[in-house]
């Protein structure tokens, strides 16, 4: 496995970073997951376009243009002699004197792991997998947007671990008005009375970019869709629940806390043969 680190390749054991970089200390960066099938990375320049949004919400340069990313990415792939890979790069602030102070770093580190794409188990597409909904709520829009796709995860982290404790698969966050907002590391859908449901950008949520492509496709598959509040009640209602992101494509849901939900209806078999990555 060799890691991009700003401009160079390393062995797994040998891609270091600071203990100084802003990373590290304060969480100051950002990042990116992709996935590549066939040697082509899915959506790669919305992923991109993402990066540059991201970065422009934590006031950091990216001293690359968005081709030169590309390049990069492709590059990792062609040193590892991946085709169907995880991707994951990110940008922090980088090496700097302790201080939250952002002009204390130089230059931000640039990296990139790739590694062999895994997918999950069979079983969890065909049964559905339970998801909670965590006691940690979504943070609110006007402290950390949810926009910034942010290495500072602790928001995530807490719900991830509340899903753990309950054995569930991935762990929804409310968002301070008690509605729905999305998961630890997906967004999430209902469909009810045919109509495909999310909760709206305004919710406070990434904007995912599988959500982005499922509602541009569910369209075209002539699905009614709709982009508002959630509650609760709407999941445990639903007739279909699903989340989505890039690793995960469509990922059915069977269970919400402890209460059985109807699932693999039609609209989840439509979506299923999209092509998500
Ligand atoms: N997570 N919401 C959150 C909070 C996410 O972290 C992600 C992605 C999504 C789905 O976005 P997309 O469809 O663009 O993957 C929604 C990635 C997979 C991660 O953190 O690794």
């Amino acid at each position: 496995m060799k890691i991009f680190i700003n401009g160079k390749f390393y062995s797994k054991k040998a891609a270091k970073i600071s203990i100084f970089d802003h990373g590290y200390l304060y969480g100051d960066g950002i990042y990116e997951t992709m996935r590549s099938s066939n040697g082509i990375v899915f959506k790669v320049d919305e992923h991109i376009e993402r990066l540059f949004h991201s970065a422009k919400m934590i006031y950091l340069d990216i001293p690359y243009s968005r081709e030169e990313i590309k390049k990069t990415i492709y590059k990792t792939l062609k040193v590892n002699k991946l085709k169907n890979a995880y991707i994951r790069m990110s940008f922090s602030r980088g090496f700097g004197e302790i201080g939250l102070d952002p002009e204390l770093c130089e230059k931000p580190t640039f990296a990139i792991i790739a590694k062999k794409f895994i997918p999950y188990p069979k079983e969890y597409y065909k049964n559905g997998v339970k998801i909670i909904v965590a006691k940690t709520k979504r943070n609110h829009p006007e402290s950390i947007s949810p926009e910034i796709k942010s290495t500072n995860f602790l928001n995530n982290i807490l719900a991830k671990i509340e899903a753990k404790k309950q054995n569930a698969f991935e762990a929804i966050m409310l968002n301070l008005d008690g509605f729905v907002a999305e998961g630890t590391i997906s967004n999430i859908f209902i469909v009810k009375k045919g109509i495909l449901t999310t909760p709206s950008l305004k919710c406070g949520i990434l904007d995912g970019i599988t959500r982005k492509y499922i509602l541009e496709n569910a369209k075209k598959l002539k699905i009614k869709v709709k982009e508002t509040n959630l509650s609760i009640n709407d999941l445990y209602t639903a007739d279909e629940c699903f989340i989505t992101n890039t690793s995960l494509g469509v990922m059915p849901v069977r269970f919400i806390n402890d209460k059985s939900v109807k699932f693999n209806g039609d609209v989840i078999n439509k979506l299923k043969r999209l092509k998500l990555g």
